[in-house]
């Protein structure tokens, strides 16, 4: 049981987390896995309520139901089984039963971030259906996707928001910048945080980038406009393929655990229909702090410029009601110049 519980866990730290921070740790005892949050691993502005971090489990939760049919296991899921204030997010019992074998299961080693920009190429509507059926597989949520060329090249705008506030924020600057691995050696070594490989950028973008990691050097040349200048540029990206979200009952952790486990479901479709997929965060998550009036950090302007591209995000996206939980893209945008690392499971036995 042991070997196979070690199996199964190794397929679900494949999930994905925010600057792939893994903030998980896992306590067995006999076939009960119990999934610890790590509230302190993912950056603490953006993580707001630990949001980011409950996505990330409910992927790392997604990838273990998949995994555990593989080996003949039915995973039963207990979310917060000591309560929604308590770091244990999940209970996961696993039951030698006849189960039918998810064919998701190969593509969680081969799913990863495509930051390219795609090809407009769109989803045909077997693959739009294929993708909508998720929110039935896991019971809850509603997916959105939006393919009209100009909505989708305005929300790329609005998207891009973000990086003129973390390139002009000292805070966000500071986390973002200590997250970034720059070289294989430090990826390798870290197996954590974000791997500059997987951010597809030219050799001049990189340098660039490398000098700005420097607060005095960045802050000079935000005052000649760069921010704006890579938020342009970036923009043009994130305005290619199909955007879509997905909207949650309310804003609930066990809502955002099961909108991880749509994200993972959805992610997973999408590599094993060749295709790119993208999370794309930031002004969502940041405006969950300033509609909480639980902004310490942000300057007046950059609110403005963040309350202006998120209002238009909800109408690009016809959202009327419900919790806007993760924004993303979907497209053909061909292999991903970088594979981020993963950390062994960090497992405790418990009699
Ligand atoms: C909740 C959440 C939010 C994320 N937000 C962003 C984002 O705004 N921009 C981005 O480029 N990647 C985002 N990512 C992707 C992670 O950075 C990525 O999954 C991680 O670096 C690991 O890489 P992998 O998915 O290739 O394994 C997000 C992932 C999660 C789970």
């Amino acid at each position: 049981m042991k070997q196979i519980i070690l199996d199964i866990l190794k397929a679900g730290v494949r999930a994905p987390s925010g600057d792939n921070s893994q903030p998980w740790r896992f306590e067995i005892k006999d076939n009960v896995i119990f999934i610890y949050n790590l509230p302190e691993k993912d950056n603490p502005i953006f993580n707001y309520k630990q949001r980011g971090s409950h996505i990330a489990h409910g992927a790392l939760i997604e990838n273990i139901v998949i995994a555990a049919t593989e080996k003949g296991y039915k995973a039963l899921v207990v979310l917060f089984p000591h309560g929604a204030e308590s770091d244990c997010v999940a209970q996961v019992t696993l039951e030698q039963t006849l189960v039918v074998k998810d064919p998701l299961f190969s593509f969680i080693f081969t799913r990863a971030i495509n930051r390219k920009p795609y090809r407009q190429v769109l989803l045909s509507s077997e693959q739009k259906n294929s993708i909508f059926e998720t929110t039935k597989e896991i019971g809850s949520g509603r997916i959105i996707l939006v393919d009209d060329m100009n909505a989708v090249k305005k929300l790329g705008k609005d998207f891009s928001i973000n990086e003129i506030v973390m390139l002009e924020n000292r805070d966000l600057h500071n986390y973002f910048f200590s997250d970034v691995r720059w070289t294989d050696e430090e990826e390798q070594r870290e197996k954590t945080g974000l791997y500059a490989k997987t951010m597809e950028l030219k050799p001049p973008q990189l340098a660039v980038f490398k000098l700005l990691s420097h607060w005095r050097i960045n802050t000079l040349l935000c005052k000649l406009g760069i921010a704006r200048f890579i938020a342009k540029e970036n923009a043009k990206g994130y305005g290619t393929g199909t955007i879509g979200a997905i909207i949650m009952e309310d804003e609930s952790p066990e809502s955002y655990i099961r909108a991880g486990r749509i994200m993972q479901r959805v992610w997973l479709k999408a590599a094993q229909m060749h295709f790119g997929f993208h999370p794309i965060t930031g002004v969502v998550y940041m405006m969950m702090r300033i509609r909480d009036n639980r902004n310490e950090v942000l300057s007046d302007v950059h609110v403005n410029l963040l309350r202006k591209a998120y209002h238009d995000i909800e109408a690009q996206l016809g959202i009327t009601s419900g919790e806007l939980t993760i924004t993303f893209r979907i497209g053909d945008g061909g292999e991903p110049s970088g594979y981020s690392s993963r950390l062994e499971p960090r497992v405790e036995y418990i009699t």
